[in-house]
């Protein structure tokens, strides 16, 4: 299969480019990336030489009509990702989850035969207190970011019911592992507890997520991309609930650092007090994750710890501004977090 990656230099499209090299070595990849602040060539460092990658916009129609019709599946990656930025500023987020979104549908459709695959996300549900999100469930995104993303969903429902565009999505649960940018909760802990920094915890601590292994989580878009039926939606989840409390004290406990770097920060503005999404549909069609949730964290901190230059030109750069910038009131006016 000739495949486009969108997104394939950021964290979750990188680690899905070194899985089909791996398990699909006949298939051909094309990544295109945007390079933003989340985007890092190095991430695709070591197979270079084995796939074609173009600078590019997906919200380029000129780009990416060219790149489409070389192609027989899309799988869209590419997507501003970070709450907390979307919360200063949702232009980009605008701009690529939904108009790059449907720039990509465009050209898949006049692509024929194409497949479109759509990487989303739980946050799309909004915060479920009880129970689990069902694909069926209506959208109720609380942040720009997950509004964004459930514009591009919506969009992609769209193609599929009045054109028939070969169009499935998944909606995965909070993904860690190799290759994170440290804006994310379990990258940011572990970066800054191995540098002996506070961990910033918004609110009590209570907020709940479910969290997969990358890994797991790129097995479970690749099962739909090739058996994934037409039209529907997959949530992608482990069932695995914890909370910030429970994940700082993971972190710190696997670093053997003191649980006093914990501090308990004001809220991020419209927290989602928990995602939990019901994966049985995915379960049905044959994936589980293999990763139990100790090797997920414990193979995670290990390869921050072994991989310091990768991490460490990101936040002594751009980073560094954004953190002062949205941490620094947070952080001098905390509690201690326990
Ligand atoms: P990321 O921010 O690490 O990577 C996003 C990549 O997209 C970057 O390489 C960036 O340069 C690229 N990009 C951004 N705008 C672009 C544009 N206009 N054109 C081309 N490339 C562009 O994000 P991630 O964590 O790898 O997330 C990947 C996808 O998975 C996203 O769609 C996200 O919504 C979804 N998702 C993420 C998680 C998670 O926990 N990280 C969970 C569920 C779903
Ligand atoms: P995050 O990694 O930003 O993912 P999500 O998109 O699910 O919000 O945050 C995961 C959880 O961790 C969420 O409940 C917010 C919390 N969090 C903190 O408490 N402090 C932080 O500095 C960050 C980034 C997140």
């Amino acid at each position: 299969m000739k495949l486009l990656i969108t997104g394939g230099a950021g964290f979750i499209g990188s680690n899905y480019v070194h899985l089909v090299l791996e398990e699909h070595p006949e298939d051909s990849i094309t990544v295109i990336d945007k390079l933003t602040y989340a985007g890092n060539p190095a991430n695709l460092e070591d197979v270079q030489d084995r796939i074609s990658f173009v600078h590019g916009d997906i919200a380029d129609a000129d780009v990416v009509n060219d790149l489409v019709a070389g192609v027989d599946a899309v799988v869209n990656f590419a997507a501003e990702s970070h709450v907390d930025r979307s919360l200063e500023n949702s232009d980009d987020f605008i701009r690529t989850n939904v108009q790059g979104t449907k720039t990509l549908l465009k050209a898949a459709l006049d692509r024929a035969g194409c497949r479109y695959l759509q990487v989303s996300t739980d946050e799309v549900y909004g915060a479920v207190l009880t129970g689990h999100s069902r694909e069926t469930d209506a959208l109720d995104p609380r942040s720009p970011y997950s509004a964004a993303k459930a514009g591009g969903d919506l969009l992609v429902r769209s193609y599929f019911s009045s054109y028939g565009l070969d169009a499935v999505i998944t909606r995965g649960a909070n993904t860690i592992g190799p290759h994170q940018y440290p804006e994310k909760v379990v990258p940011l802990f572990v970066t800054n507890a191995i540098d002996g920094e506070p961990l910033p915890i918004y609110g009590d601590g209570q907020a709940v997520r479910d969290y997969v292994y990358v890994r797991d989580h790129c097995e479970a878009i690749d099962l739909v991309l090739r058996k994934g039926r037409a039209g529907e939606i997959y949530n992608v989840g482990a069932s695995r609930e914890l909370n910030t409390i429970d994940v700082s004290d993971r972190v710190l406990d696997l670093l053997g650092k003191p649980r006093t770097l914990k501090r308990l920060v004001t809220d991020r503005p419209g927290h989602d007090r928990r995602y939990s999404v019901d994966w049985t549909k995915i379960r049905e069609l044959g994936w589980t994750p293999r990763h139990s949730v100790d090797e997920t964290f414990d193979r995670t901190v290990r390869w921050y710890e072994t991989h310091q230059p990768w991490w460490r030109s990101i936040k002594s750069g751009d980073f560094a501004v954004f953190y002062e910038r949205w941490y620094g009131q947070r952080l001098a006016s905390a509690r201690a977090g326990e």
